[in-house]
């Protein structure tokens, strides 16, 4: 293997950050790779025959745990920064026999044991401790109906599988899930049949897509999508598209200053992805997207954001919008208070099993600066109109915990704390040194 995760990637260990309040943010920027789409890159090329050229990879160490559990299963991965080359395995992995650590990144577990349900051998995925706390079955049980071999451990990691024969089944997400819909079409590409997932909600498509840029054919109707078991797969050439779930730090800081002016280059619009920009339209914000174009089945775009001089309004995010909105809702809950009217969260009872319990944390250190929220079972009311104050703020080593009170920070009075602000590596590296690029004080 010549891929090294401490070659290449760089994390600073910074366990604590101060940040003091801003006047505005300026400036353009172009951000690393959206990291759903480099998961499955990661995984799809490992899978296909011949080899595949990324360019603007996610830096973040998520996707460097799939990277690297690739390589353990045989793939040929070199990186170099954000360029990484992987030389497929033409449809056969090998069992490392030992464990593939799947480190923080859900996407790594729950997406590969769907790719490995069919593989001959045996294989065993472990994760870090917050991992290793959050829910399997999900992904086991519609496996386990394909045919599959999988045992957890009260439904957690360690993920046991006993390669097996599959055949295609027709199966509803009971949750809204992309990692569950992603690990079902991989495993069904490799299944006898046609497996079809149906959802309530349409999640991200970037695994429909994936597969499609790299030559299977995917056939979607208007809540299902299905795929034939023993295609092939072909390497490929691509630019993944800026990250719009790490440009939306920036797009909610710079929305809370009037003079705020910033431009996104190359950013990702899958519109799967991109119900951020409405919901900013809508509390008042002027978002323009310009040079819009298609790579590889996916919408890149220049996204420009002024704030509103009277300040952001109100907005309440339930139903299927808290499902498109998932990782997006911490960073929307901190700004909350510098609305004029509140923002009321609904039906996102999952942020509670993501790599923290997002509702606890996000009012626990809400409440830490100052604010009034009431925090209910699936959702947050967070008041507008509120100044918060500085504090000592806790990640809980949650990457999404620790940007968004960055953001929070921004407008406070005095100084915020960020304690175990290093957990921005798992997404986004360079977050503190871009916010340092585009903040003026
Ligand atoms: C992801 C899907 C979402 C999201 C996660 C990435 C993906 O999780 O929260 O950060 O790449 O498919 P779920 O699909 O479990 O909701």
């Amino acid at each position: 293997m010549e891929f090294s995760l401490t070659d290449t990637l760089k994390i600073e260990k910074i366990t604590e950050r101060t940040i003091r309040p801003v006047r505005n943010m300026l400036g353009t920027l172009r951000l690393p790779g959206d990291k759903s789409i480099s998961h499955r890159y990661a995984m799809l090329s490992a899978m296909a025959e011949g080899s595949s050229r990324f360019h603007n990879f996610s830096t973040g160490a998520d996707c460097a745990s799939s990277l690297s559990c690739m390589a353990q299963l045989g793939a040929k991965v070199t990186r170099s920064g954000d360029s990484v080359e992987v030389q497929g395995c033409a449809g056969t992995f090998t069992p490392p026999g030992a464990v593939l650590d799947c480190g923080n990144s859900g996407s790594t577990m729950r997406m590969l044991t769907g790719l490995l349900a069919a593989q001959a051998g045996a294989f065993t995925l472990e994760g870090d401790a917050s991992l290793n706390r959050r829910p399997m079955e999900r992904v086991r049980k519609p496996l386990l109906e394909m045919g599959a071999s999988i045992h957890l451990k009260d439904g957690h990691a360690p993920v046991e599988i006993e390669g097996a024969k599959l055949h295609g089944i027709a199966y509803r997400t009971p949750v809204p899930s992309a990692q569950v819909k992603t690990a079902l079409l991989f495993a069904g590409l490799q299944a006898e049949g046609t497996t079809t997932v149906s959802e309530a909600v349409r999640t991200r498509d970037h695994g429909e897509l994936a597969l499609r840029a790299f030559g299977a054919e995917v056939t979607r109707s208007s809540d299902s999508v299905s795929i034939e078991g023993g295609q092939p797969l072909t390497g490929i050439e691509a630019t993944i598209p800026g990250d719009l779930s790490s440009a939306a730090f920036f797009l909610c800081a710079g929305a809370l200053f009037p003079d705020s002016n910033l431009v996104f280059d190359q950013l990702g619009l899958n519109p799967t992805r991109a119900t951020l920009l409405d919901v900013l339209n809508s509390l008042g914000a002027r978002i323009s997207v310009l040079n819009l174009e298609e790579k590889n089945g996916e919408l890149v775009g220049t996204v420009q954001l002024t704030a509103p001089r009277e300040g952001l309004g109100a907005t309440t995010i339930s139903g299927a919008l808290a499902a498109q909105l998932i990782d997006e809702l911490p960073v929307l809950a901190v700004i909350a208070p510098y609305t004029r009217q509140g923002i009321r969260i609904r039906d996102a009872r999952e942020l509670r099993v993501k790599e923290s319990d997002r509702i606890a944390l996000v009012a626990a250190n809400l409440r830490a600066m100052g604010a009034e929220v009431e925090e209910f079972e699936d959702g947050l009311d967070v008041r507008g109109g509120q100044q918060l104050h500085g504090a000592d703020i806790d990640s809980g080593g949650d990457h999404r915990i620790a940007m968004a009170f960055a953001v929070a920070a921004l407008r406070a009075t005095g100084e915020c704390r960020i304690h175990g602000a290093d957990a921005v590596a798992i997404s986004f590296p360079e977050f503190f040194d871009l916010l340092d690029l585009v903040a003026e004080r």
